[in-house]
């Protein structure tokens, strides 16, 4: 039975209409990372921030790799599963099974919320997928009709080449994903307009 404990986190109710934000820090971060984030992109939105539960040399992230963007891949199923576990236990617990959850993911949690749409469709109802790339290629297409999904990358990123953020891109759009694809000229770190465009994106799609 999955429960709420499998995960250190943050709930942070807020109002009681509206998203609830699923903030998934980068390798390094913690649950308390976005929290910051989370309120500028949506002051009414509710807030649910777990800490990965894999160390890299003491730096928490949501799944294992083996170099820098070669994941393993086992581990990145099993982590999948158990997030998205985690995600069904939360809403039970705090009672947001009629709130769309929408995930918020920079670069590793990122990839997670990828995961989690291609792994477990039907966990998110939307996400926000901040520096992100192909985490995985699933044996059967997800069904994401309709589900929007914003995808903000950077040009010169070092850590995530686009051309794997275009074959997510790309699946993500077979599946049927609502897909929003914007590119900054930046590299990791986001600008502030990439924030402003999220802001407004959620408002648009999850008000
Ligand atoms: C990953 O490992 O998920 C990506 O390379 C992004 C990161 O550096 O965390």
């Amino acid at each position: 039975m999955p429960d709420t404990a499998t995960f250190t986190h943050r709930f942070i109710p807020v109002g009681k209409r509206g998203p609830v934000l699923l903030l998934l820090h980068g390798t390094g971060g913690n649950e308390d990372d976005l929290l910051d984030l989370g309120r500028s992109l949506h002051p009414g939105a509710a807030l649910l921030s777990p800490r990965g539960k894999v160390l890299e040399n003491g730096m928490p992230r949501f799944f294992r790799r083996l170099a820098e963007g070669v994941f393993d891949e086992a581990d990145l199923i099993r982590r999948t599963h158990e997030l998205a576990d985690f995600v069904v236990a939360a809403a039970a617990e705090y009672q947001l099974q009629t709130r769309k959850i929408v995930a918020v993911g920079y670069s590793n949690g990122a990839n997670i919320a990828a995961s989690i749409l291609l792994l477990r469709p039907g966990t998110l109802a939307g996400a926000v997928l901040l520096r992100a790339m192909l985490p995985i290629v699933p044996e059967n297409l997800p069904n994401l009709a309709g589900i929007p999904v914003l995808l903000a990358a950077g040009r010169e990123d070092s850590f995530i080449p686009p051309e794997s953020t275009n074959q997510l891109a790309t699946l993500l759009q077979k599946a049927g994903a609502d897909l929003t694809l914007r590119w900054s000229d930046r590299g990791h770190q986001l600008e502030p307009k990439e924030i402003e465009e999220a802001r407004l994106w959620l408002k648009a799609n999850f008000q």
